[in-house]
């Protein structure tokens, strides 16, 4: 899966350092939209950063702990979204995603959700996915609820984004749940 079509103008392709310049502009142009949730925002202050971002993702591909994929609408890059933590021993993985303000309410990070869950069942030892969201997050929580996960446990006080702390909602999928 270097670039997939999922229809209707989406795509996901691997993130490769050649992503770098346009998602840093995509980061930079949506630093409001982004930075009450995700802690690396402030942190990304130029190409390189994102760069070695990448780079550290694709290593962790290769030891086979992470998945991370460039969402495209339209034939332009829109948002981010990965597999995290993918854990072998105890067969679960967590999916993050972002896009790009201008490209909300219209489905996208829901199919593109759903394509990473099937990657993951797929082609990775994993029986869980999991995914997590602060329950003011409600676009974020949405997502799960709208693809079948269940809304499993609250733990305390455990997301910090810059200077929020937020309660973290774990929502899980099981394999048998999603074939069944
Ligand atoms: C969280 C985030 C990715 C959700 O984006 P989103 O655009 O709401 O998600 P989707 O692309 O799935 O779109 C869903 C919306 O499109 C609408 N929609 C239209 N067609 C749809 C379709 N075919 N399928 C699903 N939803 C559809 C839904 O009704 C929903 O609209 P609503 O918000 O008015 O209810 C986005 O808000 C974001 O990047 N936030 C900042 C970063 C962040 O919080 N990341 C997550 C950290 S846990």
């Amino acid at each position: 899966m270097l670039r997939e079509d999922l229809g209707e103008g989406i795509e996901l392709a691997l993130a490769v350092p050649q992503h770098a310049e346009a998602i840093f502009e995509l980061i930079n142009a949506n630093r409001e939209h982004l930075r009450r949730w995700l802690p690396f925002v402030d942190a990304t202050q130029d190409a390189g950063y994102t760069r070695a971002f990448i780079e550290n993702q694709l290593r962790d591909l290769i030891s086979g702990r992470a998945l991370t994929v460039v969402v495209y609408f339209r034939g332009r890059p829109v948002g981010v979204m990965s597999l995290n933590r993918i854990d072998p021993v105890n067969r679960t993985t967590a999916i993050g995603y972002w896009i790009d303000e201008k490209a909300t309410g219209r489905g996208i990070v829901t199919r593109a959700v759903r394509r990473l869950v099937s990657l993951a069942f797929d082609n990775f030892p994993v029986d869980r996915v999991e995914i997590h969201c602060a329950p003011d997050n409600k676009a974020s929580c949405a997502i799960p609820q709208r693809l079948g996960f269940t809304r499993e446990a609250v733990l305390r006080q455990s997301l910090r984004a810059h200077e929020f702390t937020d309660d973290r909602v774990i929502w899980g999928l099981l394999r048998e749940e999603w074939e069944g």
